[in-house]
């Protein structure tokens, strides 16, 4: 079985799919970390990230096993990831690239949650269950600045509530693969939500989707 997590930024979405993972004994891939491999690379490189070749030679390169132990998290590199996101050349290499990752675990065993902007439209079209978690702008910088400073308020809080739109609006308006859900989607919005709620609302809409 393959489960597709789809949604925007700082949704909640990793969180959920990696608990999903362990819940269901599936594979776990965080195909946002694949877009941020490729530009943690260029950003040592000193590459330019409009440069599409470069971006693709980063990509074949990129070592998916590898990936967990990485430092990928901060703002300049998911700021990067979004903005390499928009080349096609690269999407198409990475896409290819999670596409075995989700055939190698079935063949392997039982399958595999993915987590992205882009699984249940373009990784993995078939998959049995797509979920698309949301959450307000406000309650998503919410969430981060608490994560990242302890507080959600003041000036820190307020870039990390235009960063976050900011980003919103490149994944959605970009013309390769734009943030969306798929028609067979699940949106679970997650806004009033506490993480073990949200959970427990995904295992029931997969458990609903594997009954029927
Ligand atoms: O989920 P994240 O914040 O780690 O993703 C970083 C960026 O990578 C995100 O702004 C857009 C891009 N991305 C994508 O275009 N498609 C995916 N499947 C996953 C991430």
């Amino acid at each position: 079985m393959i489960i597709a997590v789809d949604g925007p930024a700082a949704s909640g979405k990793g969180t959920l799919a990696r608990r999903l993972a362990g819940h269901f004994g599936l594979a776990y891939l965080d195909t946002g970390r694949t877009y941020r491999g490729v530009a943690a690379a260029m950003l040592a490189a000193a590459a330019d990230l409009e440069d599409a070749h470069a971006a693709v030679r980063a990509a074949h390169d990129l070592d998916f096993e590898g990936l967990g132990t990485l430092e990928l998290g901060t703002q300049e590199i998911g700021e990067g990831a979004s903005r390499l996101a928009v080349i096609p050349e690269l999407r198409a290499v990475l896409v290819k690239r999670q596409r075995g990752f989700a055939e190698e675990a079935l063949a392997a065993g039982s399958g595999a949650v993915l987590d992205g902007r882009d699984i249940g439209t373009v990784v993995c079209p078939d998959a049995a269950v797509k979920l698309f978690v949301t959450a307000s702008a406000q309650e998503r910088a919410r969430r981060r600045a608490l994560e990242l400073y302890g507080e959600a308020e003041g000036p820190r809080y307020r870039d990390l509530v235009e960063a976050l739109e900011l980003r919103d609006r490149r994944d959605r308006e970009r013309a390769a693969s734009p943030l969306r859900p798929a028609d067979d989607a699940h949106v679970l919005d997650t806004t009033h939500l506490s993480a073990d709620e949200a959970f427990f609302a995904a295992v029931r809409l997969v458990d609903k989707a594997l009954a029927a």
